[in-house]
């Protein structure tokens, strides 16, 4: 183990146990601070690993068990495009993850984007970070919303979220929220959270497998400049509340003391 805190796995399945250990924990002491767990989530891989996290049998008990009825999920960052698009992270996790829920476990409440303000993403950006002032401010001020825990994936650039390297948006310090309408990856409009946001999560997991991951791993970790990468900005703003998931292939040649 590395700081902040890098794991490696060898397998998809000894990953998830992890994973799912290290998010019911999340959940259990959110519960021992308020009656809510609130999560935030990205596209790619992710919400299929959690899936496969969350959704395989534990032990029966309260602290083993997702309660779903008490979770607030939203999304680290979203695609400008219907709800139902292929390229939306909403369905993403929808099909992945919320559909295969069983009844019996509840379902959480899910903050998705206003499909109204698809023309304009801007306004999309400010909707999403109105939905957010609602469920963290309620009425008192607040620097920047505390999420319970933030699960992130990391791009082979170093990308997360939607915040790309060298992206003037990284430079923000008041917007919850931020639109992009030039994504390097497509699709091109998207909304995203900014850094203060995402560094600021109570817990922060990135999950990062695969041979593609390797040489942006060696970058955050060992690199003199990984801290200009906005995953790397993350992980070295929020130290030890940040954990990383991944698996043999997406560490090899990173130096573990
Ligand atoms: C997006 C994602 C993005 C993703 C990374 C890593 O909407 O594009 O949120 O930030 O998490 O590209 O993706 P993989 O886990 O699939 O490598």
């Amino acid at each position: 183990v590395k700081p902040p805190n890098l794991y490696a796995f060898a397998t998809a399945d000894e990953l998830a146990i992890q994973l799912r250990s290290y998010v019911l924990d999340a959940q259990n002491q959110s519960f021992a601070r308020h009656d809510v767990f609130r999560i935030a989530v990205s596209g790619g891989s992710l919400p299929k690993t959690l899936a496969q996290a969350l959704l395989q049998p534990g032990d029966g008990s309260d602290a083993d068990t997702p309660q779903f009825k008490k979770w607030e999920v939203f999304f680290a960052d979203e695609r400008c495009v219907p709800l139902d698009h292929e390229d939306s992270n909403y369905k993403l996790v929808k099909e992945n993850w919320l559909d295969k829920i069983p009844e019996d476990m509840g379902k959480p409440t899910v903050f998705t984007i206003d499909e109204k303000y698809l023309d304009d993403v801007e306004e999309m950006a400010e909707a999403y970070e109105q939905e957010l002032v609602k469920v963290f401010a309620k009425g008192d001020s607040v620097r920047v919303p505390m999420f319970d825990l933030i699960l992130l994936g990391c791009g082979p650039d170093g990308h997360t979220c939607s915040l790309f390297p060298g992206s003037p948006l990284l430079r923000e310090t008041n917007a919850w929220i931020l639109s992009i309408s030039d994504s390097p990856k497509p699709p091109p409009k998207r909304i995203t959270f900014s850094l203060p946001v995402a560094s600021h999560g109570i817990k922060i997991g990135f999950v990062a497998t695969g041979a593609g991951k390797k040489e942006i791993l060696k970058k955050i970790f060992d690199g003199d400049d990984g801290h200009s990468l906005p995953s790397g900005l993350i992980n070295h703003l929020a130290q030890d509340r940040v954990s990383w998931f991944t698996d043999t292939a997406a560490v090899e040649g990173v130096s573990f003391p």
